[in-house]
């Protein structure tokens, strides 16, 4: 919006009444002036872009047309608290287009006072709010999805754990014990356990992500460093070849990140190569500096992924078709470590197969 100067005003006042009426006429809110019987006598623009009726529809005819039938009680407590001398502030109500569509609305409406103080008629603003109704709506049941989603992912786990034991109650009840098959309940029990403690730790992460709580402790880091030694960790614990190909200093690799969630995010990319990836070929990272950002890229030589999936699989919970041990979460944590330090992952598709994650983040840390 441009800030008017007292010149560009020209011979108009501030408070001429043409350029009062000209404020009201162009606002983008409904601002609609009645009488105390709740005859429409202004209706400015926003009032027919909100509501549909031109002005000559509209001045001459009662409120109530704009007042869906399951709300005209609405109507007499209102106007009792206008002629009180009362405002009614920012109240959120339903309204009807002329079209007969329903129309969220916040109002807010005043007395208007002659120079006497009479009350003499009102003023309505009103704001459609439609729009951050449907997204809050949407939010709440994306909520729900969500909830209900990791309360069966947290089940499938659970109810092998409890199969386990009971099991176990009955194979140490015998009076011949057999080891082996206690053995395997406790290893299944331990595996269960496992997929719990990822599970929770997944979901404790996404829910501080989602509410800001992620506080990122940002330290400069050789980024060529941190993956050497990611990856020979990883190497070492999965018996996997992992090929690093990192520039030597003086070049610079270095960035302000949080060097914990950033060895998450190399960890589950890894994790992801070693179980979609061919399983004898090795792991290919990359590290580059270029200018103001490094990047990692982690490439495995598997079957890549489909073009239609590209975007899904950084969704939450989703999981191609496989039978490799997951829930779905690592790449939607990763990308929003990723995020929050303003920077990208994507995933680039090579010529000669497999599939290739690139990460790429700011050196300077900026946004915190
Ligand atoms: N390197 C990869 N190659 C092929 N598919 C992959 C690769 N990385 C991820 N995917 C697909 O994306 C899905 C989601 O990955 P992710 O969020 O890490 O969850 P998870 O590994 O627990 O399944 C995986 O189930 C898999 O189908
Ligand atoms: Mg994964």
């Amino acid at each position: 919006m441009g800030v008017e100067t007292r010149e560009s005003l020209g011979a108009l006042s501030p408070w001429s009444p043409e350029f009062l009426a000209a404020i009201v006429e162009s606002s983008d809110d409904a601002i609609i002036g009645k009488t105390l019987d709740g005859t429409i006598i202004s209706w400015n623009r926003g009032a027919e872009r909100i509501y549909g009726y031109r002005p000559e529809e509209a001045i001459g005819r009662n409120i109530s047309i704009l007042v869906p039938a399951d709300h005209t009680d609405e109507l007499a407590p209102i106007f009792e608290r206008l002629r009180r001398g009362e405002r009614v502030d920012h109240y959120q109500t339903v309204r009807v287009h002329k079209d007969g569509k329903r129309i969220a609305i916040s109002v807010t409406i005043s007395p208007v006072r002659d120079e006497q103080g009479k009350i003499i008629g009102a003023s309505a603003v009103g704001r459609d709010i439609t729009a951050q109704h449907e997204a809050t709506k949407e939010a709440l049941r994306m909520r729900e999805e969500f909830i209900s989603i990791a309360a069966h992912e947290l089940r499938t786990p659970l109810a092998t754990v409890f199969a386990r034991l009971q099991l176990a109650e009955r194979h140490l009840a015998r009076p011949e014990i057999d080891m082996a098959a206690v053995l395997r309940d406790v290893v299944l029990v331990r595996q269960s356990a496992d997929r719990l403690r990822l599970l929770v730790d997944r979901l404790l992460d996404i829910s501080h992500i989602s509410s800001g709580r992620l506080e990122l402790e940002k330290v400069d880091t050789d980024v060529a460093d941190l993956v050497r030694s990611v990856s020979s960790a990883f190497a070492e614990t999965s018996g996997h070849a992992i090929r690093v190909n990192a520039p030597q200093p003086p070049e610079a690799t270095r960035a302000s990140l949080d060097a914990v969630r950033i060895d998450e995010v190399i960890t589950n990319l890894l994790d992801n190569a070693l179980k979609y990836g061919g399983p004898g070929d090795p792991i290919d990272v990359d590290v580059r500096a270029d200018g103001a950002e490094v990047s990692f890229a982690v490439r495995d030589r598997g079957p890549g992924i489909a073009p239609d999936q590209r975007e899904r699989i950084f969704q939450p919970f989703e999981r191609g078709d496989t039978k490799a041990p997951g829930v779905g979460l690592g790449l939607h944590v990763a990308r929003e470590i990723v995020l929050l330090h303003g920077g990208t992952i994507a995933l680039e598709a090579p010529p000669d197969g497999g599939a290739r994650f690139v990460v790429t983040l700011p050196k300077d840390g900026a946004r915190s």
